[in-house]
């Protein structure tokens, strides 16, 4: 005798393959019929038309079928209404009041917030953010990346998910997930090429909606990729980010480590603590003899760090972008060797060790 509580048994350990939580948590599981060694359920999804319903069906399909007993399978899938998928947006927000603190800013939700500035843009701050969210990714931990530069949005062209978009149900949204990491951006939500126009309130909503429409899941750390500059749109950015860390990002001439400096001290006076400095395009290196070229010029990261009392993390490499065919430093580059040293002694200075300890002890 087939009983309903082993079909929800089984049924537990299939995941809805974008919230990476059980269908059967999720109640997404209705109707279970049984008649003798026949058992039919209905599953409903979020929206009609979700392009991965084949994935849950065989899922499904597979569980009941290695059930002791049951010889046939009919699986339905159904969608729900509107007060469902009202239910199930407050579910996975966790909490049901929509004035409440979204959960990944909770004061007890263990997410460590970096921010990663610069005094001005084409410094390599987005692609430092992309390759060290990868690298930490690597080490093992749960890695979201905001992308909050509102007008200069490129998170998505570096990981080559620009054509991607995140599902929506209702209003809460799905971050795109590649190479570990779970990302979110304005790029997302403008129709192709369009400029952004927003102006300061919109912007305002448009980044607390990163905090609270987004369903992140469980996360160890969040990466912003913050406007360059010191003006008033990286003040206000700075000023809606939670108690956070900063890294400043500077190339090696000084004209690009005065205004560095100066975006730290922005960075400080919004409570950010600097957690230190990447210097990027440091050098360019010999393939053959590692001779070094100062390309750049040298001592800006060092003088930026000794500015605002912090060490230099790091030293990135320039690589040749002709023969590099992304952004995201490939394994056995020079780039991918500094970035993962980098990311290790991030995760060393911020506690975040502790978490990759975890990790390794669940999985
Ligand atoms: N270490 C590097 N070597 C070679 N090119 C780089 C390096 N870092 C960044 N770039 C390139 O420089 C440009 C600016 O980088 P980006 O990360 O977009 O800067 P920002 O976010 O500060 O504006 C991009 O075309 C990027 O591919
Ligand atoms: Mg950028």
């Amino acid at each position: 005798m087939i009983t309903r509580e082993q079909v929800l048994e089984v049924l537990r350990d299939v995941e809805d393959p974008e919230i990476h939580k059980s269908i059967v948590e999720l109640e997404m599981v209705k109707d279970i019929d049984i008649r003798g060694s026949h058992v039919s359920v209905e599953v409903l999804l979020t929206i009609r038309g979700c392009p991965l319903h084949t994935t849950i069906e065989n899922a499904v399909r597979e569980k009941l079928l290695a059930l002791d007993g049951v010889e046939t399978v009919d699986v339905k899938i159904g969608h729900m209404n509107d007060e469902e998928r009202a239910k199930f947006t407050s579910k996975l927000r966790g909490r049901p009041e929509p004035q409440s603190v979204p959960p990944i800013l909770a004061p007890d939700s263990g997410i460590q917030f970096i921010a990663v500035a610069s005094g001005k843009g084409g410094v390599g701050k987005s692609t430092v953010t992309a390759n060290l969210a990868k690298a930490m990714a690597a080490q093992g931990l749960r890695v979201g990346i905001i992308d909050a530069d509102i007008y200069g949005f490129s998170i998505p062209g570096i990981f080559g998910v620009k054509t991607k978009r995140p599902t929506v149900i209702d209003d809460l949204i799905i971050p795109i997930e590649v190479a570990g990491v779970k990302l979110i951006s304005m790029h997302f939500f403008v129709p192709d090429n369009s400029p952004v126009v927003w102006r300061g309130p919109m912007l305002g909503k448009m980044l607390r909606n990163f905090f609270g429409e987004v369903h992140w899941g469980d996360l160890d750390v969040v990466l912003l990729d913050l406007p360059p500059g010191t003006g008033d749109i990286a003040m206000d950015v700075h000023q809606l980010l939670p108690k956070s860390k900063e890294i400043i990002v500077t190339t090696p001439q000084a004209g690009a480590s005065d205004v560095a400096v100066r975006a730290g001290v922005m960075g400080m006076r919004t409570n950010h603590e600097i957690i230190g400095v990447v210097e990027n395009m440091s050098y360019l290196e010999c393939g053959h003899c590692g001779e070094r070229t100062y390309v750049f010029g040298r001592g800006g990261g060092e003088r930026v760090a000794s500015e605002l009392r912090t060490e230099l993390l790091a030293q990135i490499p320039l690589a040749n972008m002709d023969e590099q065919a992304t952004p995201l430093f490939e394994e056995g580059t020079r780039q991918a060797e500094v970035f993962h040293a980098l990311a290790q002694k991030i995760v060393d200075k911020t506690g975040l060790g502790q978490a990759v300890a975890a990790e390794s002890r669940t999985s």
